[in-house]
Formats: structure tokens, sequence, C-alpha cells
């Protein structure tokens, strides 16, 4: 009965997905989106984002009508379906001080410990878990022969900033206190997220550099990470702002949740009325237009003046500032301590430029930054690989760089 309900939901948004699409096409400045004709299979993408719009609609109605809040419909979405046991890995569910995860093993026979990886998911610090990244997690256990822990934390807005941060933190340094007992060697542990889950992981491994209790992690991978909530208005903010699926509203919409579960300050954020003049001036050295490389602003971006200041909003988002919700304002001192990272970074993605900025950032400070640069990617590329038959294949071209950094390493 209640599987019927579901396809007959699924059916619904099938349908109302294609209506959206048939009057995207027609009309897309009516939706206020756009699909960049560069962008891998933009046709594909247009009806993703076709099928979000109404999946998002129907969970209104849904919230409206006392089935379900619209945001547990759209996890339960995000979920997606149980995959069936791989073979070539042992996966089990436990908690790392009270943190939910689950840890994957390659079954093959090591010759040693294993190098081990913190996998921090990504959804916007609202959606998804560890099911909706159980595919992406497999594909690194496996291409890296490494043990993977991926990390259940917390949810916004029911918990706010700092409980995945905390909860991230915590099942961090369990692992690494317990690495043996899961074959694999401390010293050798790098941690790795995408979206959300790229802001857990750069600001982890600030906090984990600063412990010397701890052995040092051998590196971090951050994919399209959102990195600061100070300027909305940056060039790739700008330039990708109505491309699907993370539209310039929705970051920081998604800030706001995360850091307040409450996003009515989202006009005076986006316009830059948020933070004040000193502040602003204290972090342009870091979060600064100037700091992007020429060629990133050719495509359609014009230099934005901030909106004038507004007090009772700043007393509302002042935690902005604190590098474990917003990494790239964190001091010189700590980014010196930081391990090797790569950076993976998509063209038409809002967040873009968060990670240059910190890019920039690394380098500056002698860290070393390996760089991958999808020229046709979006955000969100990587778990949308192979995904209800939505599939992107330059996702799993990433994907295979990133694999490729883990094994060289
Ligand atoms: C994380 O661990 C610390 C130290 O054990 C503890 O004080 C704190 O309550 C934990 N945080 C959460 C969110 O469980």
């Amino acid at each position: 009965m209640e599987s019927l309900y579901v396809l007959l939901i699924l059916l619904a948004a099938f349908i109302a997905s294609f209506i959206v699409a048939i009057a995207g096409a027609i009309q897309t400045q009516y939706f206020n989106f756009s699909i960049p004709p560069g962008v891998n299979q933009p046709g594909m993408l247009r009806l993703l984002f076709a099928f979000m719009r109404s999946t998002s609609a129907l969970g209104k109605i849904l919230e409206k009508i006392g089935v379900c809040s619209q945001i547990t419909f759209t996890r339960y979405l995000h979920n997606g379906k149980k995959l069936r046991p791989d073979p070539q890995l042992s996966q089990q569910d436990e908690r790392f001080d009270g943190v939910p995860v689950r840890v994957y093993r390659p079954r093959a026979p090591a010759s040693g410990l294993r190098p081990g990886a913190i996998f921090l998911h990504g959804g916007g610090w609202l959606y998804c878990s560890i099911d909706s990244h159980e595919k992406i997690c497999r594909c690194i256990a496996k291409g890296g022969e490494l043990v993977v822990v991926s990390v259940g934390y917390r949810l916004a807005p029911e918990h706010k900033y700092p409980a995945a941060y905390e909860d991230c933190l915590n099942a961090s340094i369990h692992f690494m206190k317990n690495a043996e007992h899961y074959g694999v060697d401390p010293a050798n542990v790098i941690v790795c997220g995408d979206s959300a889950g790229g802001n857990l992981a750069a600001a982890v491994s600030q906090t984990l550099a600063g412990r010397s209790d701890l052995p040092r992690l051998r590196a971090q991978i951050l994919i399209y990470p959102g990195l600061q909530a100070l300027d909305f208005n940056l060039p790739s903010y700008q330039q990708n702002q109505g491309v699907p699926p993370l539209l310039r509203e929705h970051a920081a919409f998604f800030a706001l949740q995360y850091l307040n579960g409450d996003a009515s300050n989202v006009q005076e954020i986006l316009e830059g009325s948020h933070i004040p003049p000193d502040m602003r001036l204290k972090y342009r050295k870091w979060v600064n237009p100037d700091n992007i490389p020429e060629k990133f602003k050719v495509r359609g971006y014009k230099p934005h003046k901030p909106g004038e200041f507004k007090p009772e909003v700043y007393e509302t988002v002042k935690r902005f500032c604190e590098p474990s919700l917003c990494p790239l304002l964190a001091e010189d001192a700590r980014i010196q301590q930081l391990p090797e990272s790569f950076i993976f970074t998509c063209e038409y993605d809002v967040l873009r430029d968060d990670g240059l900025l910190y890019k920039k950032r690394l380098e500056d400070n002698g860290v070393r930054v390996t760089w991958y640069h999808l020229e046709d990617g979006f955000h969100g590329i990587l778990s949308l690989y192979d995904n209800y038959g939505f599939s992107f294949p330059s996702g799993k071209k990433g994907l295979d760089r990133i694999v490729e950094f883990i094994k060289g390493l």
C-alpha cells in the first residue's frame, strides 16, 4: 500500500516535471533558471531540474494537506533506494562517539595497514545521508583500496551549527584514535567531502591540524565546497546564479538554515547588507574578486557594491565569521598547518570561487594543492554521475580523478 502511494507520487512528479520541462523550454526566464550551453548534458540537466522543481512543488502540497513536511519528502527522495551489497566490500553500521557511521572495507587481503578516508556527504546541511552517498563511498573504497568511514551527521534546520561540524569532528577523532582496529594506519587518513560536506571537511581539517595529540591528516579532498558566507556576489555567484541545481539564492538559503534554522534574511545576505564595513575590510585580503584569476571573469561579471549595512541582520549571522563555519576565514597560522589538498571546482557552479579563493590561500601559505577544474561541470555533478537514469559522464570523470589522487598519495 505504501509503495503504491510512493509510486503514484513519483508518477505525478514525473508528469509534472515533463510539463515544467516543456514550459521551461518555452519560457526559461519565467522559471528563473538558465542552462549554459557549455554544460555537460544540458538537456539532461534541464530535465533533472524540472524533476526537482516539481517534486519540490509536490512536497509543498503534501505539507499543506498534512501528509508530511516538505523537508521530510525531499529527504526521502534524496536518499534513493537501498543498494545491494557489494561483493568486494564489507560494510557495517556503527556509532563513533555517538555519531552514526558506515564503515566500508575492501575484502581483498591487505599486506599491512590500509589508508583510511573519512567521507562527509553534501546536501546543503539539510539533505542527504550515508545512504544517498553510498555509491561514491563504495567507488572510493574500491578504487582507492582504502577503508571509508561515511558520517551520518545531524542535519539542519532541526540541528543548527555547530551540530554537524561537531559530529563530523567527533567521529573523525574517534576514527583516528581507533584506526588500527579497522586495519587502518592512523598516519594515513584523509578527509573528503562534497558541497556542504566539503565545508565540513575543511573545518574538520583545520581543527585537527591544531591537535598535537593526534597524527596529522594525510590529505583533504574538497569537492565544490562552500567555504564562506560573506560575499554572494563573487564572479561565480553572478555568472551561475540561475544554473541548477544550486541557484545563488539556494546557496544563501542553505547557509542560513545551517546557521539559524531560519532563512528569513536571505535577501539581505544576497545583497551583502549583513557584514559591517570594517569586517568586510578586514577579510578583503581573502574574500575578494581581485583574487580570482581574470580568465574566470570574462563571462558576465560586474563588480558589486554591497547593500547598506543592517546591524540587526548582522546580530543574527555574526557566527559566519567563525572558521569552523566559514573555513576561508581561518588565520594564516592555521592554514599553514593544513595537509596536502585536492580541490575540485566546476565552472558552472556558484561555489566555484569559494574553491578558487581557498586554493589561493593554501598556496600562499605553502600548502601543496592539486586542483581539478571540471570545465563542463555543475554543482553536484559528482553524486549524479549515475542517478535514477540521469547520468552525467563528466561526473564520473571527476570521480576518477579523485580516486587517482588518492592512489597517488
Ligand atoms: C564531542 O566530543 C566532545 C569531547 O568528547 C564532547 O564534549 C562533545 O559533547 C561532543 N559533541 C557532540 C556534539 O557530541
